[in-house]
């Protein structure tokens, strides 16, 4: 990758790695290839797959998507250990294209406390590192951590090394967000002017200050020709610049960015953005640049009136570029399964067999009591049932709520459970119904511990709409997941969110290993 159109910039996905890092996101292997195929869609050049030496459960993940996602280069992230780098290889070796990323700090603070090396011996892994990944692959990226905090001199130093041992791929990490864009673009021009060889300079900016994206674009300003960037800016603490916001700020000021090239399909920007907020259970803000739901909503009257007669009075994107479309009408209760799958086809949701047996008579249930539903319920319904279609421990019978009316009685939940194939009934009551219902599921699985996060979102406006369920469950063993589950029913979304997290505690507990642990090694290493 580092011979290349110069005006052409490459975005690097980073969703499933750094994004899958922000705390309390657990994306099992079915989750992260479906979100893997959809960046395949939206064009990203490089998707980051993960982290192979972190657990067993990210190599096999980054081993899938190597082997199922073509298209873009499949990218794994190693530190410089030759073991690690080995078994990065392992994990990526499968896909058509492929990268190692390899990364070391440089900054004073990481080295003596962190790493205890010192600066020669950081020079030294750098470039025994990349030597060893160029001796399996040509497309070899180098980082050092926490760039914005290092020595110039020194990092440059291990810069050059990192090129002159063969890395195309050059990437400075703003890894606390400490940057601002004029210096962090003038650290670029410097770098550019010091460290000699064919490479592709890159951006990868943290968030903390709120200038992720800003330092990203004055990083192309200055001649960056990749941005490492995330879906709805996930990452750690408070993430990465937003894929969405760069590749729209590049492309509507093109006047201003020289014409810079990116090869994103915008249309798939919206559905990627719902995609991972579903499966991931962090919430897109409403006024979300580019990809929240009032990104293009105008209220005030004048606004309004001026939008009617005029898009672009106070629009400076077409809200269908980046797939924003008006909530269509697209099924109901009398559409068959033909209607329905081709509609899924043409959304690019291509499921078949179980998967689309279970997401169709979900669609009829839900049908059955919502009469319509738009293109954004049929891909929450889809994103919630392509899950549900392995076997589970644990599957959701029967719910019967009582309750909730202000001064009159205590709420309570009866729930049927079938756990591992065998009915168990259970009734609780609690502060209110889902609170109830809630303690039932876990009276009727067995399955103790505490939820830590719980939200409702509608993934359509209207009081009719499907509500949507993210919650967060830690289990007294340590094992802390998401669940997500949707329904035009609150409490019963909220149950099957509950009960999915369960499925999820049990899956590990089965498995022996716990990808999902809070401690994750990597976590530790990599921000
Ligand atoms: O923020 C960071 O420094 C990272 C590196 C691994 C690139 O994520
Ligand atoms: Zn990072």
């Amino acid at each position: 990758m580092s011979v290349q159109n110069p005006d052409r910039v490459v975005i690097f996905d980073t969703t499933l790695r750094d994004g899958e890092q922000s705390p309390g996101i657990s994306l099992d292997q079915s989750e992260k290839l479906e979100i893997a195929e959809q960046l395949a869609r939206l064009g990203v050049d490089v998707i980051e797959a993960g982290f192979p030496i972190a657990s067993q459960g990210d190599f096999e993940a980054v081993q899938v998507i190597a082997k199922a996602v073509g298209g873009p280069v499949i990218c794994g992230l190693s530190r410089t250990a030759h073991k690690d780098i080995d078994r990065c290889w392992e994990a990526i070796e499968a896909a058509e294209r492929r990268r190692i990323h390899v990364f070391i700090a440089t900054s004073e603070t990481h080295m003596r406390h962190k790493l205890r090396m010192t600066p020669e011996q950081v020079r030294a892994e750098a470039a025994s590192a990349v030597a060893r990944a160029r001796n399996y692959t040509d497309d070899v990226e180098f980082s050092p951590e926490d760039a914005s905090r290092s020595d110039f001199d020194f990092m440059c130093e291990v810069l050059q090394v990192a090129a002159d041992n063969g890395a195309g791929t050059l990437n400075i990490p703003d890894t606390v967000g400490y940057g601002v864009p004029e210096e962090y673009a003038a650290k670029l021009r410097r770098i550019r002017e010091r460290v000699s060889g064919d490479y592709v300079l890159s951006t990868h900016c943290h968030n903390d200050l709120g200038l992720a994206v800003a330092n990203s674009l004055s990083g192309v300003l200055a001649g960056a020709r990749q941005v490492e960037c995330a879906i709805n800016g996930i990452g750690e603490r408070a993430g990465n610049a937003a894929l969405e916001e760069v590749v729209m700020a590049v492309k509507t000021r093109d006047d201003f960015f020289g014409g810079l090239d990116v090869g994103i399909r915008t249309e798939e920007l919206h559905k990627t953005s719902r995609l991972v907020s579903r499966l991931t259970g962090y919430p897109v803000q409403y006024n979300k640049a580019v990809v929240g739901r009032n990104a293009f909503a105008h209220e005030a009257g004048i606004h309004q009136h001026g939008v009617l007669s005029e898009r672009t009075t106070y629009e400076i994107m077409d809200p269908t570029a980046v797939g924003q479309e008006g909530s269509q009408i697209v099924l109901g209760k009398h559409s068959g399964r033909h209607a329905f799958s081709d509609r899924l086809q043409s959304l690019g949701l291509d499921i078949k067999g179980d998967a689309l047996n279970a997401a169709f008579t979900r669609f009829k249930e839900l049908a059955d009591r919502k009469i319509e539903l738009t293109d954004a319920d049929l891909e929450a319904i889809v994103a919630d049932e392509v899950g549900s279609a392995v076997q589970h421990a644990f599957e959701l019978q029967v719910l019967e709520c009582h309750g909730g009316s202000v001064g009159t009685g205590t709420p309570s939940a009866t729930v049927v459970v079938s756990v591992h194939g065998e009915s168990r009934t259970a009734r609780e009551e609690g502060n209110g119904m889902v609170d109830a219902a809630c303690k039932a599921v876990k009276a009727a699985t067995g399955v103790e511990g505490r939820l830590t996060d719980y939200s409702v979102t509608s993934v359509t406006g209207g009081v009719d709409a499907l509500a949507d369920v993210a919650l967060r469950f830690e289990s007294t063993d340590g094992v802390a997941v998401s669940g997500r589950g949707l329904s035009s029913d609150v409490v019963e979304a909220s149950v099957r969110a509950f009960v999915s997290a369960l499925n999820k505690v049990a899956r590990v507990r089965e498995s022996g290993e716990n990808p999902y642990a809070v401690d994750r090694p990597g976590r530790l290493f990599v921000t």
